[in-house]
């Protein structure tokens, strides 16, 4: 939502693995604009009831919890981003696969999208943010400045995950990980609240045969063209 003349919104939205997360903080820093990563707070979320209550997925006064959580986020300089949960850092926690497993009974619920969009649009107080997710662009932000729906298809996805892996120095099984990437596009596209879906007024770009720095280019042309 525009506050003033001089706010200027991106909203980047598109599925697991579509680079938005890279791809965000590289225009971010070149931009000086501040990046928001809203998929961390779900994946915070989800690590706070886990670490609370272990595998028992909690279906009561959820919100009556979360008003003991205070969520944080910083983006450093160098385009790091942490996000802290009642000081406590947990950047690393929440990128584990056993968050991601358990993370679409809370991206689901109702009232913890409404919590997260309400603290999204609390933390946009800047002149300038680049914010990232599944309904950035259709919920959190309807009137961003720009719109950008990043896709790639599902090979790509599934490689480019591989080798973020591999990076950390963890061998995965390239099937389980398409497979994991198939499930968590239709759980994010069916989703009753806030599914993912390319809005009309968004951008779409297919970055299945782009490069990393070609990405960055058009986003970073599209905001100069258009700001
Ligand atoms: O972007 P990510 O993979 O870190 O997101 C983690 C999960 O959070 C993903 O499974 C979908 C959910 N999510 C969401 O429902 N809405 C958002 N705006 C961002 C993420």
């Amino acid at each position: 939502m525009k506050v003033n003349k001089n706010k200027y919104i991106v909203a980047v939205d598109g599925p697991a693995g579509s680079g938005k997360s890279s791809v965000c903080r590289r225009v971010a820093i070149e931009m000086g604009a501040k990046y928001i990563d809203s998929g961390a707070i779900y994946r915070a979320i989800t690590w706070y009831f886990m670490d609370k209550h272990g595998d028992d997925l909690l279906t009561e006064n959820i919100i009556d919890q979360l008003n003991n959580v205070n969520i944080e986020q910083i983006f450093e300089k160098n385009g790091d981003i942490k996000t802290l949960l009642n000081n406590k850092d947990v950047s690393k926690a929440i990128r584990e696969e056993k968050i991601a497993e358990k993370i679409s009974f809370f991206s689901d619920n109702m009232e913890i999208r409404d919590y997260v969009t309400s603290l999204l649009r609390k933390w946009s107080k800047e002149n300038f943010i680049i914010m990232d997710g599944r309904d950035i662009g259709t919920v959190v932000f309807p009137n961003a400045d720009l719109k950008v729906y990043l896709d790639a298809s599902v090979d790509v996805r599934t490689e480019r995950r591989v080798k973020e892996y591999a990076e950390l120095g963890k061998k995965v099984d390239e099937n389980s990980i398409r497979n994991q990437i198939i499930k968590r596009d239709f759980n994010d596209e069916n989703r009753e609240f806030g599914p993912l879906k390319k809005s009309n007024d968004s951008v779409y770009l297919d970055t299945s045969n782009m490069s990393f720095n070609d990405v960055i280019e058009k986003i970073i042309e599209l905001i100069k063209s258009n700001k």
